[in-house]
């Protein structure tokens, strides 16, 4: 993959294991060079969720070395875990960096709910929003937060076809935009959003293969599930 920009993410041979010793991540390496949407696919507990946890910081590696120099936000797969406010615009509040003067705050916030498609939700109760649109207000908690990665875990588990398909077109447009593009990595065991995704990867032995277009992945994997 050939970088654009300045900003990455690169594992070089990384290894972790919780208490229980086994290395559940073994030996990973891989690059994201430059903004996309990024899928992940793999078997339950294979890692994908403890790569996550290294990518954000919250666990260490045990061996080898995590560079990243964008500012990552998780988006979990049951936004009610997530959301804690009453209101679009009190939830946004929480994600305001200190640094942004009060003047700003608004037109800021406002921003972030038009780009995931709810600019009219200002004030709107949270627990009115449907499935979809909460995972979209948790999306613009990151984007008001100034996070350039996104990392999505199984985000439209808990969503009907329609929500589902509002939530990748959100984020497939925030990560294709001409003007100012991010990135997101996406676990999902729906195979067939693999298709609206730049580059697809299988989680397998505690590493990461390498990146494929989303329709050889679907495929390499249909087949084995049929073989
Ligand atoms: N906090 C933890 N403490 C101890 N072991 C953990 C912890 N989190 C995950 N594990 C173990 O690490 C392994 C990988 O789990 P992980 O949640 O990363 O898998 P996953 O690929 O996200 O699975 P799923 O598709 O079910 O979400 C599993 O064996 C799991 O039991
Ligand atoms: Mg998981």
């Amino acid at each position: 993959m050939e970088s654009t920009g300045s900003d990455y993410l690169e594992f070089d041979q990384v290894s972790f294991s919780w208490p229980n010793g086994v290395n559940v991540i073994d030996q990973c390496s891989f690059s994201i060079l430059k903004p996309g949407l990024w899928m992940l696919v793999g078997e339950n507990g294979s890692g994908k969720s403890t790569l996550f946890r290294l990518i954000n910081g919250v666990i260490s590696p045990k061996s080898g070395k995590i560079f990243c120099s964008l500012r990552p936000s998780m988006v979990y797969q049951n936004p009610d875990h997530q959301l804690l406010m009453p209101t679009c615009k009190s939830e946004l509040m929480l994600s305001i960096p200190k640094s942004v003067p009060y003047s700003n705050q608004f037109d800021l916030i406002q921003l972030a709910l038009e780009k995931v498609n709810l600019g009219e939700m200002l004030d709107r109760p949270i627990h009115t929003l449907s499935g979809g649109q909460k995972q979209r207000l948790a999306i613009a908690g990151a984007i008001v937060s100034k996070s350039n990665l996104l990392l999505l875990d199984e985000p439209t588990a808990l969503l009907d076809p329609q929500s589902q398909n509002s939530v990748l077109k959100v984020v497939k447009k925030l990560t294709s935009s001409s003007a100012d593009p991010i990135t997101a990595i996406w676990v999902t065991h729906r195979l067939e959003e693999l298709y609206f995704c730049d580059g697809a990867a299988i989680v397998k032995n505690g590493a990461i293969s390498n990146w494929n277009s989303g329709s050889k992945v679907f495929q390499a994997l249909k087949t084995l599930a049929l073989g």
